[in-house]
């Protein structure tokens, strides 16, 4: 018999903003770090494929899923102490991350003012280390605490050792979020106490000289965000989407400097490493896509990069757009666009979004 927190054969629509539909065989609310610990040493769970679930807020369910889904549900949020330069706190992995932020800036933590209303949870948010209006999670991480599911062994995961990168970490990069070899269930952050306002990014920078504010505090900072959001990206419960569809893609100077010459207004972020960023948004709108529909899904009229379900998409209909898309955007431009949002699926292939979408 498995413990009361597995329900089996569960619809899965609630459980990605996207709101596919699927079923999971098997799906475990986790709610602690024991629960957790007792369902892998659990006969029926050893041998299953697992896939650890967060917020839901960055995944495509390609279908029925069999095995077990790990609902990351562990709640709790400390304060864990300070030095002279930083404050630090902890989150469990179930945490959502926007109430989180925002129960920083409520006790007098800032720093994480810019990352204010992302979707998802905190145990989640390493993974592709996410980021928005100038700031990124990995500028704050400390640690992680993961658990391994075949091994049942805790272990500690330094920032560094995360090797974070744009929409990316080690656990990306292997794999592990799509193999479920580890959960994630506690993330340690350092807030810096000489704090500064980062109002450079340029949306923010135009909305806070529009107010007249020179000085902004952390809260007029995650106010002016919580806004631009809004204005961009629906809210997932009134029109279904992952937030941006598409990463912004990096191409080498050669490439952007031709591309800017033909196209003097796309938007260009020269890079430390040489490379130059695009603005995907900027591409898939030029490329003719911005506010139009493939059937039942298409890419909003606010914001070229996130795609929407108008009502009743499968993951198919999301599949031929996301194709169509990336189809046109080569055409015209010559840069492929990679995906952002992890797939959920039985197969080890799928799991592959180049192949897929
Ligand atoms: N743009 C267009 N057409 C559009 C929208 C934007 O041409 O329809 C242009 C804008 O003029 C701007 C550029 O594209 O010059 C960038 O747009 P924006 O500032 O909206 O940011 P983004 O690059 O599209 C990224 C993140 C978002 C994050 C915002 C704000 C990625 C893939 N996306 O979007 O993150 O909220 O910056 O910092 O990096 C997410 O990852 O899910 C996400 C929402």
């Amino acid at each position: 018999m498995l413990p009361d927190f597995v329900a089996s054969q569960v619809d899965l629509t609630p459980y990605n903003t996207l709101a596919l539909p699927a079923r999971a065989e098997f799906l475990a609310r986790i709610q602690s770090v024991e629960q957790l610990a007792a369902l892998i040493r659990h006969p029926e769970f050893s041998g299953r494929r697992r896939f650890v679930l967060g917020g839901g807020s960055n995944l495509l369910v390609a279908g029925d899923f069999s095995g077990f889904v790990l609902h990351m549900s562990i709640p709790g949020k400390r304060r864990i102490g300070e030095d002279a330069t930083h404050i630090y706190l902890a989150a469990a992995a179930g945490e959502n991350w926007s109430d989180f932020v925002a129960w920083t800036l409520a006790s007098g933590w800032p720093g994480l003012e810019n990352l204010s209303g992302i979707p998802g949870t905190a145990g989640a948010a390493p993974i592709q280390n996410i980021g928005a209006y100038g700031a990124e999670v990995g500028d704050f991480l400390q640690q992680l605490t993961a658990l391994d599911l075949a091994r049942g062994e805790t272990l500690v995961f330094d920032v560094r050792d995360c090797a974070l990168g744009y929409r990316d970490s080690l656990f990306k990069r292997e794999g592990w979020h799509l193999s479920g070899r580890y959960a994630i269930t506690e993330v340690v952050f350092r807030l810096p106490k000489n704090w500064r306002a980062r109002a450079t990014y340029g949306e923010v920078a135009a909305r806070l000289a529009q107010d007249g504010i020179t000085n902004p505090t952390p809260a007029q900072l995650a106010q002016v965000i919580t806004a631009l959001r809004a204005q961009k990206i629906p809210d997932p419960r009134q029109l279904p989407n992952a937030g941006s569809f598409f990463q912004n893609p990096k191409v080498s100077a050669e490439l952007a400097a031709a591309l800017q010459h033909a196209h003097p207004r796309l938007p260009c972020y020269p890079q430390s490493d040489g490379s130059v960023k695009l603005a995907a948004a900027w591409l898939v709108e030029h490329a003719g896509w911005k506010g139009r529909n493939l059937g039942p899904v298409g890419m909003y009229e606010q914001q070229a990069l996130v795609l929407v379900n108008r009502g009743g998409a499968s993951c198919r209909d999301v599949q031929n757009l996301s194709r169509a898309v990336r189809e046109a955007v080569f055409a015209r431009f010559g840069v492929s666009l990679v995906p952002e949002p992890v797939i959920l699926a039985d197969s080890g292939d799928a799991g592959n979004t180049s192949l897929s979408l």
